[in-house]
């Protein structure tokens, strides 16, 4: 509402937002987010998180306001998720994940006898954020707050409402069930501060006892040191952690089950890389665990990985020249005039992806989980269509082999946006999807129950905020 859009298409377009991230602010989707979705106080947005225009680098950006170094709010939270959220940062948090979504399958009351399930995604919804949220804010929240992932989806149901930016007097149930989840993080987090306090405030390498992990122990950190922000922020500020975190990998990770199950050929073929990846096959009735490596090096699941962001991702990526017009070959844009590239646009454009052969047709609004996969001596297979792949690697020599594949697809394949901004839970997320199929496959047979033929589609209702969920079909209409 009240916003004006200019939309970017085309691999190269998009790709130079990109490249030239450093011309442009990412900062106008922030404020949107934080305001609309999350609820931070009205009087912070403009005060405290507009203000601070020094950017995400070290370094001041030049011509910048002086704003002291620990109020540089922007740059302390994109240090922290770069830390927390790549490399051996990750690694306490994802295996922890690991131990807690295998936990919670093998509790769930699913024994040796088939069951009916109405909804896979329901199932999927509950089980992976109560394991989620136990490995990265620890166990203290769901254990005060029981209800709290149930309030979770309640309040993710309203996001689209949200966005939009109604006041509450029109949308009094979105702004209810935001409330409901951010009194809980306030009492959570008032609760686990008496904790730590209570420690003596000692730092634990990995894991944190209290907050659960280091990633949301430095945030409070940092947030507890920014005299403007108070409990009703930080709240806003873990729900938006929450979100980011959550509400896109979770979908994913059903998309990703719902697409293997459906195929039993598939389905075989993966099954056994993943038994390939088990550690404690060893200990057939203990929780599942992987080496996440194996699974995440297996072309195949690659492939799959990347596809199911391919077809359900539709995120709008927003940029704003941050400083000067911009000009984008014979067009020019205005300063703080705020571009969007369209993940879904570039998904689906019939220019640039391989669709397979008259003979073997994969449509790009149908999964076809070899897209990916580059064949020794197939002049058909990999991601892109033939003649775009020619222009997209003329300096490039390009050495066939049977591999899982993004070559050329800068600017193509945007799940995660790109540039400054790309977003930092990538590696989580795909650790996430891997290990939830793995666990998934080998706790359980799954049966989707559905007519040849019949598909699940994505809820485009959700268009613009990341992956979509699945559609609800109302009972009767079959689905
Ligand atoms: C399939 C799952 C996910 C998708 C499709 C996704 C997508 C995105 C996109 C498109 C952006 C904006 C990038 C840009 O503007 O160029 C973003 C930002 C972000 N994402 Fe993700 N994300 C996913 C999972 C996660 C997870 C699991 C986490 C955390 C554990 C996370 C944390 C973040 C954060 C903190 C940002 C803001 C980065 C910044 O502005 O510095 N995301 N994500």
């Amino acid at each position: 509402m009240n916003v004006e859009l200019s939309f970017i298409s085309g691999p190269k377009n998009v790709f130079s937002l990109f490249r030239q991230s450093r011309k442009f602010s990412a900062k106008a989707s922030v404020m949107i987010a934080i305001d609309r979705l999350f609820g931070t106080p009205k009087h912070l947005v403009p005060s405290f998180y507009d203000h601070d225009d020094t950017g995400y680098d070290g370094k001041p950006d030049s011509g910048s306001r002086d704003v002291a170094p620990h109020l540089r709010i922007h740059h302390t939270v994109h240090v922290q998720v770069i830390k927390y959220l790549s490399g051996s940062g990750l690694k306490p948090m994802t295996n922890k994940l690991m131990e807690n979504i295998a936990k919670t399958m093998l509790s769930s009351g699913i024994g040796g006898v088939w069951l009916e399930m109405e909804d896979l995604f329901d199932f999927c919804k509950l089980k992976l954020l109560h394991a989620s949220i136990n490995s990265m804010f620890g166990e203290y929240l769901t254990a005060l707050h029981p209800d709290f992932v149930d309030d979770y989806w309640k309040f993710d149901d309203c996001t689209t409402t949200l966005v939009k930016g109604f006041p509450s007097f029109m949308v009094p149930r979105s702004w209810a069930a935001r409330r409901k989840c951010l009194d809980s993080l306030k009492h959570w987090k008032a609760y686990v501060e008496k904790l730590v306090d209570a420690d003596g405030r000692t730092f634990y390498e990995g894991l944190d006892p209290h907050f659960g992990s280091q990633f949301i122990r430095q945030r409070h950190e940092g947030f507890n040191k920014m005299e403007p922000m108070n409990a009703d922020s930080i709240a806003s500020e873990d729900l938006a952690i929450m979100w980011a975190a959550n509400s896109n990998a979770i979908p994913a990770a059903y998309w990703f089950l719902y697409e293997i199950f459906r195929d039993p050929e598939l389905l075989g073929r993966v099954r056994s890389e993943v038994d390939g990846a088990r550690t404690n096959a060893h200990e057939p009735d203990a929780p599942p665990r992987f080496d996440l490596e194996a699974l995440i090096k297996s072309p195949l699941l690659q492939s799959i990985y990347a596809e199911t962001l391919r077809l359900q991702t539709a995120i709008l990526i927003a940029r704003m020249p941050a400083r000067e017009d911009y000009q984008l070959g014979d067009y020019s844009f205005k300063k703080d005039r705020l571009l969007v590239a369209a993940s879904y646009i570039a998904h689906h454009d019939t220019k640039v992806w391989n669709q397979g052969t008259v003979d073997d047709p994969h449509p790009l609004n149908q999964f076809w989980a070899e897209r990916f996969l580059l064949k020794t001596g197939s002049d058909h297979s990999g991601p892109l269509l033939q003649s775009y792949l020619d222009s997209a690697m003329e300096d490039s020599a390009v050495q066939p082999e049977v591999k899982y594949s993004t070559d050329g697809l800068a600017g193509a394949w945007v799940p995660y946006g790109g540039g400054q901004s790309l977003c930092p839970g990538r590696h989580y997320a795909k650790q996430e999807m891997l290990m939830t199929f793995a666990i998934m496959s080998t706790c359980f047979d799954i049966e989707i129950l559905q007519e040849p033929g019949e598909v699940t589609l994505p809820d485009l209702g959700y268009f613009g905020l990341g992956v979509l969920p699945p559609k609800n079909i109302p009972e009767g209409f079959g689905g």
